[in-house]
């Protein structure tokens, strides 16, 4: 075959080069036509759009081009022309062809007609050869770059917090351990206590929950920063929203407060779903028209309105109120619970139909190094909750004071081994300072519009599921 260079998909559709010999490589689609012409659409991952490849059966031969079927992957060689069929403008007239590799009909599993979810789910490993999760993850891509962008341009450092830890940053007890022991040969204390001596940390290490707690060191030293990375989890809940491995994003913030956080947790989600329509506008009209149809109006919707601010307290009196008007929750609500996805959504998709930032939650239910109210009872907590989603960011001010810290870290048991040098921020130049968390795959869901979490990320964790 003549040697041409190759030119993506995603730049030949802009192409206005007619005549001139182009060299295209991809996966086929489909092919289709007649005993005198074939259409081939192909695609290259570059976009969601295919290419059509015009071939004179003749010339190329009817037994040549038979294993040319779908999810066969070939090399092109062709003249590039202003395509006379709808839907595209320009299209190839094949020249040469080279088969890469097949792809047998009896034996490939993704033929033309649409699959299930569930189904693309056991075949994770060829899925991001159909459209929509091609879609999907180049705007998972796109997303992660406007994360990075969007802290750099705001003089944030991207700060590497670490995967192995010994610290419970959530104190929620949902961590994997990490260990070198023979499980079937561990050594124990007279208390029946497992002796991590001879470990490979010579101590309990496990994947973390979190990089907060090395992030408000990086920001009590380099002002403001942000992590980007992965976090493990757990927890036993088999919900469309919850990973056992996940991305999370924290931006941690030396001198802001609570006001500043919420600000910049608002700041940071418009300009994600702004950058995901100015960006990946092919993939989400795609995925809005084959998924969800109010998808576009949704991501528009969220980027017009401030956010609703209010307090738990304020919130449970409204979910109150819907309850004494005769709406049904599963999950029962008073003040102190741990509110469910149902009444976040609730807050959000029925009362204010808007994002809502709630604030100053009981100090029961959340994480020991929130700053504590005057109040006694409440911390200043704001969790960030979306449509469709439910809690999307969770995050708060900082307690900066050391005693106030370490009252409620001895209040809840946390062993103070684990927590001496978290403790030193408070010790040595302490400030007020706040930070969040922001669910990476929880935006992606926003984002594409798609229903379950392990359909955002290319391999998902999830309790029983660990393939691939
Ligand atoms: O609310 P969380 O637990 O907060 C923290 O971890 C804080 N240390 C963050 C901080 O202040 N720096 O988790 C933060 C976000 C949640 O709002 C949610 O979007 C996401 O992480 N998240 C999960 N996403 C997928 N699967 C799970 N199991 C998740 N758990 C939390
Ligand atoms: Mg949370």
């Amino acid at each position: 075959m003549e040697l041409v260079k190759r030119t993506k998909i995603v730049d030949l559709l802009k192409s206005e080069a007619y005549g001139s010999t182009v060299n295209v490589k991809g996966w086929v689609r489909t092919r289709r036509g007649s005993k005198q012409v074939s259409f081939i659409a192909l695609n290259d991952g570059s976009t969601i759009n295919n290419i059509q490849i015009v071939v004179d059966v003749e010339k190329l031969g009817e037994d040549f081009l038979k294993p040319i079927t779908t999810g066969a992957s070939i090399s092109v060689n062709g003249v590039l022309v202003q395509s006379q069929g709808k839907g595209q403008n320009v299209e190839i007239q094949a020249t040469e062809i080279e088969i890469y590799g097949t792809a047998d009909p009896n034996t490939y599993p993704l033929q033309k007609k649409g699959h299930s979810m569930e189904f693309l789910r056991e075949i994770a490993h060829l899925r991001p050869r159909t459209n929509t999760f091609g879609a999907i993850f180049r705007i998972r891509h796109n997303m992660a770059y406007a994360i990075h962008k969007f802290f750099h341009d705001r003089g944030f450092f991207y700060f590497h917090t670490p995967i192995i830890t010994a610290s419970d940053c959530e104190g929620a007890g949902q961590m994997f351990q990490v260990t070198t022991m023979n499980l079937y040969d561990m050594k124990k204390d007279e208390n029946g206590s497992i002796i991590y001596d001879g470990d490979f940390f010579g101590k309990q290490a496990s994947l973390t929950v979190s990089g907060q707690l090395e992030g408000e060191l990086a920001a009590t030293s380099l002002g403001q920063i942000y992590t980007f990375g992965p976090t493990f989890r757990a927890e036993n809940s088999n919900t469309p929203r919850h990973l056992a491995e996940f991305w999370m994003i924290e931006p941690e913030v030396a001198f802001n407060d609570i006001n500043d956080n919420m600000e910049l947790a608002e700041e940071f989600i418009k300009y994600c779903v702004q950058w995901a329509l100015d960006n990946c506008m092919d993939d989400i009209k795609f995925l809005n028209d084959m998924f969800d149809k109010g998808l576009i109006e949704r991501l528009q919707g969220v980027l017009k309105d401030s956010f609703v601010r209010l307090t738990y307290t304020e919130g449970i009196k409204i979910l109150e109120e819907a309850v004494a008007n005769g709406k049904q929750f599963e999950f029962p609500v008073y003040w102190g619970v741990d509110l469910a996805s149902e009444h976040e959504r609730y807050l959000v998709e029925d009362h204010f139909k808007k994002p809502v930032i709630l604030t100053d939650y009981p100090k029961e239910i959340k994480a020991f190094y929130m700053k504590q109210n005057e109040d006694g009872k409440t911390v200043r907590a704001m969790d960030v909750l979306f449509p469709k989603i439910g809690e999307i960011i969770g995050g708060s001010e900082r307690e900066e004071s050391y005693d106030k810290l370490l009252t409620r870290i001895e209040e809840l048991g946390i062993p103070m081994k684990d927590m001496w040098w978290y403790l030193d921020t408070r010790r040595f130049g302490t400030v007020p300072h706040s930070g969040f968390g922001l669910g990476f795959e929880r935006l992606l869901l926003f984002v594409t519009g798609m229903a379950n979490i392990r359909d955002v990320i290319p391999f998902p964790r999830t309790p029983k599921n660990a393939e691939f």
